[in-house]
């Protein structure tokens, strides 16, 4: 309750960074995490960290801490991470400059990335910027799952099209406030060739 009261005064503030009234639900962490396969190696990058609801539903699916790197450009909301995940690491910085911040914690390998960003409230240019970055980290077959509260993509469809980028929508989670969507992008052509566009097809 705590963090939720937390995370409502600074939507007060500042509602289009936040982008919810309210921290997810463990509902909806916990159908995000799942979508995550915890063995193998690489990183995870949690964009949008809050106070740290998805982190919490991650490690307990089983990402090792040290695997866990989560990007919140609010220094109150690092705070709040930091001290419930001591042994995760949190970076405090703006998504749009995912690249500088990984490369200068030594961090190359990232499997997947979970964001919890305002992409539909963010300026198209910004939204770019941050799949962009998003897409130059992650490897060939790596993907980026985002949640939105809105019954449309989350990802401007220009945008995908000009990354080629396959978008899928994995679940529907009533119970968050307000309910959410789940979808995970990927590159088009690694579908494709791993026979994953194909399957979906037939
Ligand atoms: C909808 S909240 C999600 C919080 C948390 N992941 C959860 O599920 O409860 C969005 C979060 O993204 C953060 N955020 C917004 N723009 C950002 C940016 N450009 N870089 C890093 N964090 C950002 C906000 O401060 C906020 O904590």
């Amino acid at each position: 309750m705590r963090h939720h009261l937390r995370f409502f005064n600074l939507w007060l503030k500042k509602p289009g960074q936040l982008g919810a009234i309210f921290p997810s639900s463990k509902n909806l962490a916990a159908v995000v995490a799942a979508e995550i396969d915890p063995s193998g190696e690489g990183v995870v990058v949690e964009l949008g960290g809050g106070t740290g609801s998805v982190t919490a539903a991650l490690l307990h699916r089983g990402i090792p801490p040290r695997d866990l790197v989560v990007i919140e450009r609010e220094d109150s909301l690092c705070k709040i991470i930091r001290e419930r995940f001591p042994h995760v690491r949190v970076i405090c910085g703006d998504a749009c400059d995912l690249g500088h911040l990984l490369a200068s914690e030594g961090l190359d390998h990232v499997k997947a990335i979970v964001s919890g960003l305002p992409l539909l409230s963010l300026p198209k240019q910004v939204e770019r910027a941050i799949v962009k970055q998003c897409f130059n980290v992650l490897p060939a077959d790596g993907f980026m799952l985002q949640f939105t509260y809105s019954p449309r993509p989350p990802m401007a469809r220009a945008i995908a099209l000009e990354l080629d980028l396959e978008a899928t929508r994995s679940a529907f989670v009533l119970e968050n406030l307000p309910p959410a969507s789940v979808w995970i992008y990927r590159r088009r052509c690694v579908s494709v060739l791993s026979g994953h566009h194909l399957r979906k097809s037939a």
